[in-house]
Order: C-alpha cells, then sequence, then structure tokens
C-alpha cells in the first residue's frame, strides 16, 4: 500500500480533496503517467490526431446511443415507427439520431486515417505489435457494431442487407447453414434477429469496444509512441531519464487536440444540419421505408465503410477462382525453388497446396468470397510480420515505394465505390484486378518492402520549429 501522505492544514480546499484522493485512489499518479508526464515524440504531425478524434466519437456515439435507446423500440412491428418517432416527436430527438448516424461514418473516416498513419509510419512495427493487433481487434468489433446498429432502424436496407450478409455464413461448409440459423434466431431475418441485434448493438460489442480501447491505449503507453521519422525517442535519453525528443504530452499536445477536435466538431455538425444523409452514402434512400420481407430492392448495398471488403466478396467468382489456384501452385513452386529447407517442410508446403487446390475446386466460389471479405480483415492482424523493410517510416523508404502505398490507397477507394454500385461486368472485372492487388499488397510483403534503396534514418527525430 502506498504510504499516507499529509497535507498542511494551511492547502487549499481544492488540494485538500485532491491529497484525500490520491490517498485512496492515485489520480494525480495516474494524470502524470497518461498526460503530464507521458514523453510524446516532438515531431508529431496532423496525423497524429485521429487516435484522440476516434476517442471523441467513440463518447459520442455512447452518449446519443444512450438516448436514442430510451425511444427506441426492439420490436419488429415497432422499431421503424420508433424512429420515425424519434425523428418527427421527441425533442431534438432528430438531432440526437444524426449524430448517431453521421458518428457511424465519422467513426469509420476516423478510424481509418488512423490506420492509414499506422502502415505510413511502420507504427506497427516492434514493439508496437500489440498497439497494433489490439486496434485490429478495435476495427473487427466497429465492424460488427455497426453491421448489427443498422439492422435496427428496420428499413428495407437495414432488413436486407442483414438477409444478405448473414446468407452468407451458410456458404461455410458443414456448420454454415447452422450457424446462419444460431445468428438470425429464426429461419428468416425477424423480431428474433432484431431483439439479439439490439443487445449485442447496445451492450456486449460496446464493452468489448471499450476494453479494448483501454488494452490500446496502455499498451501504447507502456512501449512510448511512434512519430513521422520511425526513430524511437526512448533511445536517446537525458541526465533524468527522460527522452530528449520527447514533450509531455499535457499541455503540448492536449492543446493542439483541442484545435483537433474544434475543427472536427465544426465539419460534424454542418454534416448533421445540413447533409445527415450525404447523398445516400451515410444514410441510404431504401433505409426510408419499411422494412418489407416481400419486396427485395433491386439493388442491395453496404453503407460506404464496408464496400471495400464487399468489393472483395463480389470479385471472387468462379473464374477469378482459376486466377486464384494458379496463384497457390506459383506460391508452392517458388517457395520448393527458392526456399532453402529441410525435405519435412518441403513435404508439408507441397501437401499444403494440394489440400487447398482439392479444398479450392471442391467447395463453391461463394464461399471463398467470403473468406476474401473476412480475410481482407484478418490479413492487417499479420501486417507486424509481414513488413520486412529495414526501416519503420515511407519517410525513409525508396521513393516507389510511397507509389505503392499511393496505389493501395487509389485500389481501396475503387472497391469502395464500386462495391456501391450494381454489378455490371466491366466493373467486376476492375473489381477482380483491385481484389488481387489488395491481397497481393500484403501477401508478396515479405518480399517488397526489403527491395530498394533505403535513405539513411537519422539517430534523432527530425524537427523544425513552428
Ligand atoms: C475506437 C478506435 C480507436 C481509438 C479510440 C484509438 C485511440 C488511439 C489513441 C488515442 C492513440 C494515441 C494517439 C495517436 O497516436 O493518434 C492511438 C495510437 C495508435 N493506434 Fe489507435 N485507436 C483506435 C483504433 C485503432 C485501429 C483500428 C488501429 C489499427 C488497426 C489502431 C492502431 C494504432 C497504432 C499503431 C497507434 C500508435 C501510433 C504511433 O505511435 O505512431 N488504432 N490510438
Amino acid at each position: 500500500m502506498a504510504e499516507f501522505h499529509e497535507i498542511s492544514p494551511n492547502a487549499s480546499a481544492g488540494a485538500k480533496t485532491l491529497n484525500w484522493i490520491d490517498n485512496r485512489f492515485p489520480l494525480s499518479a495516474l494524470f502524470k503517467a497518461h498526460m503530464s508526464e507521458y514523453y510524446a515524440p516532438k515531431n508529431f504531425n496532423v496525423w497524429y490526431v485521429f487516435g484522440v478524434l476516434s476517442l471523441l466519437v467513440l463518447v459520442i456515439q455512447i452518449v446519443t446511443g444512450i438516448f436514442l435507446v430510451m425511444h427506441y423500440k426492439p420490436d419488429a412491428a415497432l422499431a421503424f415507427g420508433s424512429v420515425e418517432y424519434i425523428m418527427r416527436d421527441v425533442p431534438w430527438g432528430w438531432m440526437i439520431r444524426y449524430m448517431h448516424s453521421t458518428g457511424a461514418s465519422a467513426f469509420f473516416a476516423v478510424v481509418y486515417l488512423h490506420m492509414f498513419r499506422g502502415l505510413m509510419y511502420g507504427s506497427y512495427r516492434k514493439p508496437r505489435e500489440l498497439v497494433w493487433l489490439f486496434g485490429c481487434g478495435i476495427f473487427l468489433a466497429l465492424m460488427a457494431e455497426a453491421f448489427m446498429g443498422y439492422l435496427l432502424p428496420w428499413g428495407q436496407m437495414s432488413y436486407w442487407g442483414a438477409q444478405v450478409i448473414v446468407n452468407l455464413f451458410s456458404a461455410i461448409p458443414f456448420i454454415g447453414p447452422d450457424l446462419a440459423l444460431l445468428i438470425r434466431g429464426d429461419f428468416v431475418v425477424g423480431d428474433a434477429t432484431l431483439n439479439r441485434f439490439f443487445s449485442f448493438h447496445v451492450i456486449a460489442v460496446p464493452l468489448v469496444l471499450l476494453g479494448l480501447v483501454v488494452a490500446h491505449i496502455i499498451a501504447l503507453h507502456e512501449v512510448g509512441s511512434n512519430n513521422p521519422d520511425g526513430v524511437e525517442i526512448k533511445a536517446t535519453k537525458d541526465a533524468k531519464g527522460l527522452p530528449l525528443d520527447g514533450i509531455p504530452f499535457h499541455p503540448y499536445y492536449s492543446v493542439h487536440d483541442i484545435f483537433a477536435v474544434s475543427v472536427f466538431l465544426f465539419v460534424f455538425t454542418a454534416i448533421v444540419f445540413f447533409a445527415p444523409e450525404m447523398g445516400g452514402y451515410f444514410l441510404e434512400y431504401n433505409n426510408f421505408i419499411p422494412a418489407d420481407p416481400f419486396q427485395t430492392p433491386l439493388h442491395i448495398a453496404p453503407v460506404w465503410y464496408f464496400t471495400p471488403f464487399y468489393s472483395l466478396l463480389r470479385a471472387v467468382t468462379t473464374e477469378l477462382m482459376y486466377v486464384l489456384m494458379a496463384c497457390v501452385v506459383l506460391a508452392a513452386v517458388v517457395a520448393l525453388l527458392k526456399g532453402r529447407m529441410p525435405a519435412l517442410f518441403k513435404a508439408i508446403i507441397g501437401g499444403g497446396a494440394v489440400v487447398v487446390l482439392a479444398m479450392m475446386l471442391s467447395i463453391d466460389a461463394k464461399f471463398w468470397g467470403v473468406v476474401a471479405m473476412g480475410g481482407g480483415v484478418v490479413i492487417l492482424f499479420f501486417l507486424p510480420w509481414l513488413d520486412n523493410s529495414p526501416v519503420k517510416s515511407i519517410r525513409y523508404r525508396p521513393s516507389w515505394h510511397k507509389y505503392f502505398y499511393a496505389v493501395f490507397v487509389v485500389d481501396f477507394f475503387i472497391l469502395g465505390y464500386l462495391g456501391t454500385l450494381p454489378p455490371t461486368p466491366l466493373f467486376s472485372r476492375i473489381a477482380q484486378v483491385g481484389t488481387l492487388f489488395y491481397f497481393g499488397f500484403f501477401l508478396l510483403m515479405p518480399w517488397w518492402s526489403r527491395i530498394g534503396t533505403f535513405k539513411p534514418v537519422p539517430g534523432r527525430v527530425t524537427y523544425t520549429a513552428h
């Protein structure tokens, strides 16, 4: 137990209260460890605001969600009407609802930018692997949260989107149909589905999300933040053991973050007040029509933040399966010819390739589409071990790496855009090329990330006073 600390009887009431608390709960110690004595690199740039903005959106979603639940009815017969009631009759209900729906898109926007920063500066590399893994867990939880939340207004898109996605699970061999039934709680999406999605959306997933965010930040503060140069500031310390290139997070970055929060809220409120549907991208027009199990909408597409992964799903056709099989054969041949390994390993690789090929031939392309969609997210977890580059930050990598990252971003946007459109032969072909590039980028990273002329990494961070 920490020593009991006495305070002068002449101290101010505030100091006495804080002392009383500190003797019972490490409030000042926590503030010091995570704010005023948490040393962050002095060369942060604008990319470093998206973590705090993600935290802000998390709070917005929880607070607005609490108020929505006060009026929302998780019942297939009442849900759509209760949302209309919130929009029209509940005082300020429209604002709470639009903040929550805009918040969902804002969440993905800031999280995608936050992840891209990690990709650019190699923030997932040693010793921050766990920070990244917790982040990927957050991303998965966020996707589950958004998917289940979208069913709740019980509009046409809610209903049919859930129907399409849950049906995908039935493509899994052996357990698929039973799994889909378990998720739905019925043979079609219905009241039972709505109730379980409601329960998961308002309590189970938010709890997981909060736990993961706490773990994410504890892990980050254990190892310290990376920075745009990818230089470890802990390697150069002063006589007191403090990093020479570090500055206390509070007040130096808290003030930056307040500015970022203000700019964000400016944009956020502009959207909430003037464009909450965002031309059908944030709230789809079909979702203003009540769910009708007897009328399938002509075109079913998820909300924009899911569409890159939806494109991966749709890209996998029987035809693409042949290309993928050729890739498996090629990968196995290269591994066997180039890799210096014991005969046993070679036999395992050869045998593994034959098993995978047999599975690819015998299981329907629809299942492999589901694997591609899930794999598109799961592959992110492996990034720390896929990147073999001798330097962390993009700044010191060969110039062509930058172009390669730019192509990856464009590819992600194209996949996202195509995912919002009905498929045509041309669009499907483009999405297939985009899918091959998406997976090629990650799966071939162990090889391409080492190639090229790397620039010398400075010993200390680069910084110009501003
Ligand atoms: C609710 C979602 C999230 C919240 C609230 C959150 C919060 C934060 C905060 C506050 C920081 C420190 C400030 C900063 O560096 O921006 C941070 C750092 C970081 N986050 Fe997240 N994060 C979230 C999601 C993610 C996701 C999805 C990933 C990746 C898959 C991720 C990866 C990282 C990494 C690698 C760092 C360290 C960056 C560096 O030091 O360069 N985070 N996060």
